[in-house]
């Protein structure tokens, strides 16, 4: 029997990296998943093609190879690509889906987001809410289309994806709209628990350390960067998307019914160091 037998978890940017981890585990544990992500050429090709190769197993390509591996396994899950959940009108797109197919949607993660990294004197205005859209718009829309259903169901589990970065300066980084709107990603969570603590939904982010994934691996080429990123980690490597998938697969399950309104560090200890 699995930990999700029966339900149905739409996580957000599945192409690769930690939504594709999620993707699978959650398959695998019963879950009927609807992923999504933006397709071909949404990112420019200096973003994705400095990939190390150590790492080429988390890139994405395309959503299609994620629901693929998932068939193979005997896993269920459908898709929408391309899905840009900067853009209104598309999370209600991703919502119907999973509606018209499955009737129900008793998980969302919202896993998906681009970063905008600068040091304030060098980050424009614009670039500065570019950062808030890819990152806090794309929890605030998904969230706002499926609240009505999970009110209607009396229960539900949303998940949303913070980040150490939330709370601790690296002197590598970048981060000042980062650190800005995963801040805010774990204020709305607490907000949004309370609201659903009376509608029977429990809100919770996770707030990942330094992940290898294809975001991250056009700067884990430069060793140099990483070890002194590592510094800053109590354990020494780099963490997995798998490592993620399974602090998500416990708020996803009913294991964590009594837990709400929580942030979840899964970063190798990076926040209390
Ligand atoms: N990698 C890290 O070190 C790290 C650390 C802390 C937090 N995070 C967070 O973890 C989450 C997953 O990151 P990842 O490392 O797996 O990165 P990733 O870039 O591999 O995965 C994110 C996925 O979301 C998709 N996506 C981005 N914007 C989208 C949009 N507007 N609409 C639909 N899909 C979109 C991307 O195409 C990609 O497939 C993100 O929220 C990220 O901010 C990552």
């Amino acid at each position: 029997m699995g930990r999700l037998d029966g339900k149905v978890a739409i996580i957000t940017g599945t192409a690769g990296g930690q939504g594709r981890a999620a993707a699978v585990l959650f398959a695998r544990e019963g879950a009927r998943v609807v992923g999504c992500d933006v397709g071909e050429g949404y990112y420019k090709d200096e973003e994705v093609t400095g990939a190390s190769k150590q790492y080429r197993k988390w890139t994405a390509k395309s959503e299609k190879e994620t629901v693929d591996l998932v068939q193979a396994e005997g896993g269920e899950m459908i898709s929408m690509e391309p899905c840009d959940l900067t853009q209104p009108g598309q999370a209600d797109e991703l919502v119907d889906l999973a509606m018209t197919t499955y009737g129900r949607v008793d998980i969302l993660y919202n896993n998906a987001a681009k970063g905008e990294f600068a040091w304030f004197e060098d980050m424009p205005h614009e670039q500065f809410w570019a950062c808030m859209r890819q990152e806090l718009d794309t929890v605030f829309l998904p969230t706002k289309a499926v609240w009505p259903q999970m009110v209607k169901q009396n229960k539900g589990s949303i998940i949303n994806t913070a980040s150490m970065s939330a709370t601790k300066v690296f002197p590598a980084l970048p981060c000042v709209a980062h650190m800005t709107v995963k801040s805010a990603v774990q204020g709305f969570t607490r907000h949004l628990a309370y609201e659903g603590s009376l509608h029977g939904i429990r809100v919770n982010s996770i707030s990942p350390g330094l992940i290898a994934s294809p975001s991250t691996g056009p700067l884990l080429d430069d060793t140099s960067w990483s070890d002194e990123m590592l510094v800053g980690h109590m354990i020494k490597r780099l963490g997995t998307p798998e490592d993620i998938a399974y602090a998500a697969l416990f708020l996803a399950s009913d294991e964590s019914s009594w837990v709400t309104a929580a942030n979840f560090p899964v970063d190798g200890g990076a926040t209390s160091l």
